[in-house]
């Protein structure tokens, strides 16, 4: 039984293709059931289109970093309609309160572009070379109520360069998510295949 997973995202997508392909190459016993955005044209709702996932944009409402409590249940639906297992972050761009917490305790994870717990938040890619960092990379992470604080699951390190833009280094890091992202969800979807056929919390 393949891992039930949907996905969230506020950007380009790029973590999802890499989600995709790699489920289509064999190495991730997972399928996407559904991919949810809170911003209309975000790339990662074409990219869906593209590879005949269903998705779903879901307005934000009034506040900047987080969702109203009424749009995380209108969420939690969405998933659970799906039967999703395991809610991915990927570029999802809101801070998640009680509502979806609690629906799926232990059981959502982000990808972030920095050595957590070093440079959490915004522009972590600059954060560390403003800080004259030699190396960097991303974190996989359970996520809990606090902003990229849950329990880390795996890190993929980045080099930085004497002569590095943002701009490079990012792109980058983002190189080494698209391996990290779904080898984390392999890893959840061999351990869950162990266990029994339901993802139970940790
Ligand atoms: C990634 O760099 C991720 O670390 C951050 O948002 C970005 C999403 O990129 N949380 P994409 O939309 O998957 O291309």
């Amino acid at each position: 039984m393949k891992l039930r997973l949907g996905v969230l995202g506020s950007g380009k997508g790029s973590n999802f293709r890499a989600i995709m392909e790699a489920i289509k190459e064999g190495w991730v016993e997972a399928e996407v059931r559904i991919v949810i955005s809170d911003v209309e044209d975000a790339g990662i709702l074409k990219l869906a289109h593209e590879f005949d996932v269903p998705s779903r944009y879901v307005p934000p409402g009034r506040f900047r970093t987080k969702l109203e409590s009424e749009i995380e249940h209108q969420i939690v639906k969405i998933l659970r309609d799906r039967d999703v297992e395991l809610v991915v972050l990927a570029g999802f761009m809101r801070v998640l309160k009680e509502v979806l917490l609690n629906a799926f305790p232990g059981r959502i994870i982000n990808i972030h572009p920095s050595l957590l717990p070093k440079f959490r938040g915004l522009y972590a890619w600059t954060q560390a070379l403003n800080a004259h960092e030699k190396v960097t990379g991303c974190t996989v992470h359970y996520v809990d109520a606090g902003v990229d604080t849950g329990e880390i699951l795996g890190q993929r390190t980045v080099a930085i360069l004497p002569d590095d833009t943002a701009e490079r280094l990012h792109a980058r890091i983002q190189t080494a998510e698209h391996l990290l992202l779904p080898s984390v969800i392999a890893e959840i979807a061999r351990k869950r295949s162990n266990r029994s056929s339901v993802l139970s919390p940790k």
